[in-house]
C-alpha cells in the first residue's frame, strides 16, 4: 500500500529499488563529517540493490560491530516505522500492547521494542509464526485463526495494527479505558485510511480511547542511532526469514509479496 504513496502511482518512481542498506564506506564527499572511509554503516538510501549506493549522510549511522550486515541492512524502515508506531502510542514500562501482524517486517521489530521499553507484549501471528513470536520475548502469542482477540475480554494501553485485518471498532473494543491504537499499515489502503483516517478521530471524540494513524514513518538519524543502541545491546535482533544473492531478489519481493514472510527478506551482495 505504502509503495503507492511513496515509491510511484504507475510505476516506480526509482527504477533500482531498496531502501534499506549497510555496508562500508567506500568514499565520502566534500560536506561529509561524521563518517570516513572504510566505516561500516546502516541505514536508508535509494536504489539499494547494487553493489555501489549513494547514500545521504544524515539517513545513515554507524552499523555496531557485533551485528552482521545482513542484520543491520534488516532493521531500518522497519524498525523506524515500529519505534515511531509505539513511540506515537505513548509506549511506557509496565503497559498492556498488543501488535496485531507480529510476524512480519514490521512486527517483529514491534515486539521487541515494547519489550525494550519494559511492556507486557501481546503478539498476534499465524501458527506457522507462534514459535517465532516467542522467541522474540512476547509474554503471550496469540493465532489470529483460533482466538479473536479483541472478544477474549483482554484490555490493552497500547495496540499497534500494523495490517489492516480488523476494524478500527473491533481494535477499540480491545483498548483500555484510556488505551490508545495506533495504526501503521494495511494492504487494502484506501478502505483503511479512510476509516482510520476518518473515523478514527471522530471516535476518539466519544470518550478517552484514542484511535490514531501513525504517518508515514521518517527516516531520522537519531532514531537510527536509537535503533542502533538496541541493537548493539542484543535488545533487539533482527529476524530474517530468509536470505537471496542479489540475482534472485525478484524472487525476495515475491515472499514479500504474499504476506506471511516470517521476519525480514534481505537480499545480500
Ligand atoms: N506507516 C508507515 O510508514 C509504514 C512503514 C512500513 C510499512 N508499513 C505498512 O505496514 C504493514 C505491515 O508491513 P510488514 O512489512 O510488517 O508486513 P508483512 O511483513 O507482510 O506482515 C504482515 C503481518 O500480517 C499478518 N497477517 C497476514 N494475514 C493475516 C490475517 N488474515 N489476519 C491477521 N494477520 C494477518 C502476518 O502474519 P503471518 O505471516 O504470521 O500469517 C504478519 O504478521 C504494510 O501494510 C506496510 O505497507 C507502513
Amino acid at each position: 500500500m505504502f509503495r503507492l504513496l511513496t515509491g510511484g502511482l504507475r510505476k516506480p518512481k526509482n527504477r533500482v529499488l531498496g531502501g534499506d542498506i549497510s555496508g562500508r564506506v567506500e568514499a565520502v564527499g566534500s560536506g561529509v563529517t561524521q563518517l570516513k572511509e572504510g566505516d561500516e554503516v546502516f541505514g536508508c538510501a535509494r536504489a539499494g540493490l547494487a553493489e555501489y549506493v549513494l547514500a545521504r549522510e544524515k539517513n545513515l549511522v554507524k552499523k555496531p560491530g557485533n551485528v552482521g550486515f545482513d542484520e543491520a541492512a534488516a532493521m531500518p524502515v522497519a524498525g523506524i516505522t515500529a519505534l515511531q508506531g509505539l513511540r506515537k502510542g505513548g509506549i511506557m514500562a509496565g503497559q498492556k500492547v498488543l501488535i496485531y501482524g507480529s510476524s512480519g517486517g514490521v512486527g517483529t521489530f514491534a515486539v521487541q521494542i515494547a519489550k525494550a521499553f519494559g511492556a507486557e507484549v501481546t503478539a498476534v501471528c499465524g501458527p506457522n509464526h507462534m514459535d517465532g513470536a516467542r522467541s522474540l520475548g512476547a509474554d503471550h502469542v496469540v493465532d489470529y485463526n483460533s482466538e479473536d482477540v479483541t472478544k477474549s475480554g483482554e484490555k490493552y494501553d497500547l495496540i499497534l495494527a500494523v495490517n489492516g485485518f480488523r476494524s478500527i471498532f473491533a481494535f477499540r473494543r480491545a483498548l483500555a479505558p484510556e488505551g490508545v491504537y495506533v495504526f501503521v499499515g494495511s494492504s487494502k489502503i484506501w478502505r483503511a485510511l479512510l476509516t482510520n483516517l476518518l473515523l478514527g478521530p471522530l471516535i476518539s471524540r466519544l470518550g478517552k480511547r484514542k484511535m490514531s494513524f501513525m504517518g508515514i514513518a521518517k527516516i531520522k538519524q537519531d532514531d537510527l542511532l536509537y535503533l542502533a543502541g538496541l541493537l548493539e545491546s542484543g535488545k533487539v535482533k533482527p529476524l530474517i526469514s530468509k536470505r537471496y544473492p542479489l540475482a534472485e531478489a525478484a524472487e525476495a519481493f515475491r515472499q514479500i509479496g504474499d504476506g506471511h514472510a516470517g521476519g525480514k527478506v534481505v537480499v545480500t551482495v
